[in-house]
């Protein structure tokens, strides 16, 4: 049986995360230091799939602390980085919050790694390295530039685990997420984020009544209803991509993880609206500043390599988002 070390495991991705490697009968070791997620996710993962987490709250700022996970648990064969903050309008505001975390974590986290010989990697990057792209679906070669000290992180991040896997030889993959969106279907785990930064969180909560409106960020990009046009991924979809990616570990290797296809801000309240069957209040503000108007995934590559591509639609992403949300409205607080 394999053995994975997932970092950050408790929060949103990575509790997902967690799910499908133990329903796969992977065995999981968590390390987060519930920063900004809770233990009840990882409670709740256990009570979905009936199977254990060797669960550590341990931080990554701390070598010590990764030490003590490494010494306890032998045989991890793979990682899975997921533990970084990610708010981008936080990392403007507090760079070196986020240079010290995500850059100096990932540091403490490799040479642990090298010190027990673990040889694998998979790392959570995000399409926001690619800053302004040019032209859309982007693919892996596109440049890169992002335009906030958070997307700065991931990209110097993608950049040291190359250096690491050239001189080291370790197993690198470097999976772009696109704009993971949705829960799993049992409505015990989903995304808890106190004040949301993200779309569909956000039109959650205005469905929910927990705020009164959405604001919609501008209609007036170069997009069919001038909204803003993501490619949302549903997070099953995207925690079995890292499934697929620790079957199949070799030297660098980088997959965007979308669907190809893009919804705007509009079509999402649109279809939260009919699926939740609640009110979605809205206006049309400014554009907020850094945003593009459209991004969304030339995911060939991935399916090609991997065997992976998404399986679940929109309305699926929004049903489930809807069942975590009517089912726990404070989220893991409650
Ligand atoms: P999240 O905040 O829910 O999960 C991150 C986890 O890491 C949290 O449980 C947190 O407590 C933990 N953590 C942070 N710093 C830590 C440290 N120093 N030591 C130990 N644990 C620490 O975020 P998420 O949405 O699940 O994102 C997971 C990863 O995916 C992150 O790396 C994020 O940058 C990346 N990503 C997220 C998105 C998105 O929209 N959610 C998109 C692209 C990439
Ligand atoms: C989606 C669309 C907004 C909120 C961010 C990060 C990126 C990655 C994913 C981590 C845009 C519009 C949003 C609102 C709105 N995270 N919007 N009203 O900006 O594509 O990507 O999350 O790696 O790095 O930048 O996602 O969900 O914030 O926005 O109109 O209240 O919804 O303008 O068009 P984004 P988002």
């Amino acid at each position: 049986m394999k053995k994975v070390l997932v970092t950050g495991g408790a929060g949103y991705i990575g509790s997902h995360a967690c799910l499908v490697l133990l329903e796969n009968n992977v065995e999981v070791v968590v390390l987060d230091n519930l920063c900004n997620s809770s233990l009840e996710s990882i409670k709740r993962v256990e009570k979905i799939t009936g199977k254990n987490i060797s669960f550590y709250n341990a931080d990554l700022m701390k070598p010590e602390d990764i030490e003590e996970v490494l010494q306890k648990e032998k045989n991890i064969e793979t990682v899975i980085h997921f533990a970084a903050l990610k708010a981008v309008g936080e990392s403007v505001a507090e760079p070196l919050k986020y240079y010290e975390n995500n850059i100096s974590g990932t540091i403490n986290l490799l040479n642990a790694m090298e010190q027990h010989k673990i040889q694998n990697i998979v790392f959570s990057s995000s399409a926001t390295v690619y800053g302004n792209a040019k032209t859309v679906p982007v693919d892996e070669t596109a440049p890169t530039g992002p335009t906030n000290p958070y997307g700065q992180t991931k990209l110097m991040m993608e950049q040291i685990l190359t250096d690491c896997s050239k001189a080291k030889n370790l197993n690198v993959t470097l999976l772009r997420y696109f704009n993971p969106a949705g829960a799993h279907n049992s409505g015990l785990i989903g995304e808890d984020p106190e004040y949301p930064n993200n779309l569909l969180p956000f039109v959650q909560q205005v469905a929910a009544g927990i705020r009164p409106k959405v604001m919609v960020f501008g209609d007036d990009y170069e997009t069919p209803d001038g909204s803003g046009v993501r490619d949302y991924i549903h997070v099953m979809d995207l925690a079995e991509a890292h499934y697929a990616a620790i079957l199949k570990m070799s030297e660098v290797k980088i997959y965007n993880v979308g669907t190809g296809v893009g919804y705007s801000v509009l079509e999402m309240i649109e279809a939260f609206k009919r699926i939740s069957k609640q009110d979605v209040p809205y206006e049309v503000g400014p554009r907020r500043e850094g945003d593009v108007g459209i991004l969304t995934a030339e995911a060939k590559l991935i399916k090609e390599e991997l065997g992976w591509s998404a399986k679940r639609d929109l309305d699926e992403m929004i049903q489930d988002s809807w069942r975590w949300q009517s089912q726990n409205p404070k989220g893991f607080r409650a």
